[in-house]
């Protein structure tokens, strides 16, 4: 069974690291990508220039859902609405904890209806919805860690959406920049690797993050509140290996992310490769396309 089994480990370093990782069942929100293409050009990876083929997006995007629903998840669909190729990035639709809904404010006008149609959803699937005032792109740009949340900023969500986000939550929030334009979201740059809340969750909850992302002052509270993080190198940011969907044990990445493989399999975890190489030409990736509904 592919649940829960990690993979078998080749040093006895690993196998120790691997005692203790438990997967937890996750419930994800998911947008099948049928009107995918690429007509726009919001973040550098996007070329209208360059042709798309929407049935192999499709087809990589299905094999990303098979792996959930194998891997024991729970995984909702939102309907793609024509006229929004970038809705199949649900991750950007809003943040959800405590079944609680802060909708999502969209930077660029070709993705604004996409904030009501993601609260419409959450309104009908009975989720309380916190409609926001700040421009802010879900969890695209918020992650939850153990108890905090990590909040991006530079490119897309405002810091004012962080006080915002805030409010609503009641948690502690944490400000990141960013400062390079190829990873101008949150969830490009860091992965969260142990998604575990409640008492004792920040202590165990763990991340991996490309440094070379943030600027200076958020280098600095990332080292200081993460000793632990795996750090990713260049080479393994640029094909999104952090854009990564995490379980406790199975980290769902990209196959072309060698590096982060390795470090991930040397902390017992144990990394599932799915390619979203079509997708990639609109600037998203695994992450990008599963938002996490926390009841
Ligand atoms: N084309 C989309 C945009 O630029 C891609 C969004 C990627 N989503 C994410 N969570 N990083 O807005």
């Amino acid at each position: 069974a592919s649940t829960g089994a990690a993979t078998a480990t080749s040093s006895p370093s690993a196998a120790a690291a691997s005692v203790g990782r438990i997967p937890q069942r996750r419930r994800y929100l998911m947008c099948r990508p049928e009107h995918f293409t690429v007509s726009y050009t919001i973040n550098p990876w996007m070329e209208p220039a360059n042709p798309t083929d929407t049935a192999l997006a499709v087809r990589q995007w299905q094999t990303l859902y098979d792996t959930y629903i194998a891997l024991g998840h729970e995984v909702h669909l939102i309907d793609p609405i024509e006229g929004l190729p970038d809705m199949v990035y649900t991750a950007n639709g809003g943040f959800v904890i405590d079944n609680v809904a802060y909708g999502a404010k969209f930077r660029f006008q070709e993705r604004v209806p996409e904030g009501p149609a993601f609260m419409e959803w959450f309104a009908a699937n009975g989720f309380e919805v916190a409609a926001p005032v700040e421009v802010n792109e879900g969890e695209g740009d918020f992650l939850l860690v153990g108890d905090a949340i990590l909040a991006g900023t530079g490119f897309r969500s405002t810091g004012d959406s962080h006080r915002e986000l805030a409010e609503v939550f009641g948690r502690e929030v944490v400000s990141l920049t960013l400062v390079d334009p190829r990873f101008y979201h949150l969830d490009t740059a860091i992965s969260v690797l142990d998604p575990v809340q409640g008492p004792g969750g920040a202590d165990r909850a763990n991340i991996a993050y490309l440094p070379g992302a943030f600027d200076a002052r958020s280098r600095q509270i990332l080292e200081e509140r993460y000793p632990d993080a795996i750090l990713v190198d260049d080479a393994d940011g640029a094909v999104f290996g952090l854009n990564s969907a995490s379980d406790g044990l199975n980290v769902i990445i990209s196959p072309r992310a060698k590096g982060f493989e390795a470090q991930l399999r040397e902390r017992g975890y144990n990394p599932v490769l799915v390619d979203l190489s079509e997708l990639l030409l609109g600037g998203g990736g695994i992450k990008c396309c599963t938002l996490e509904l926390r009841r």
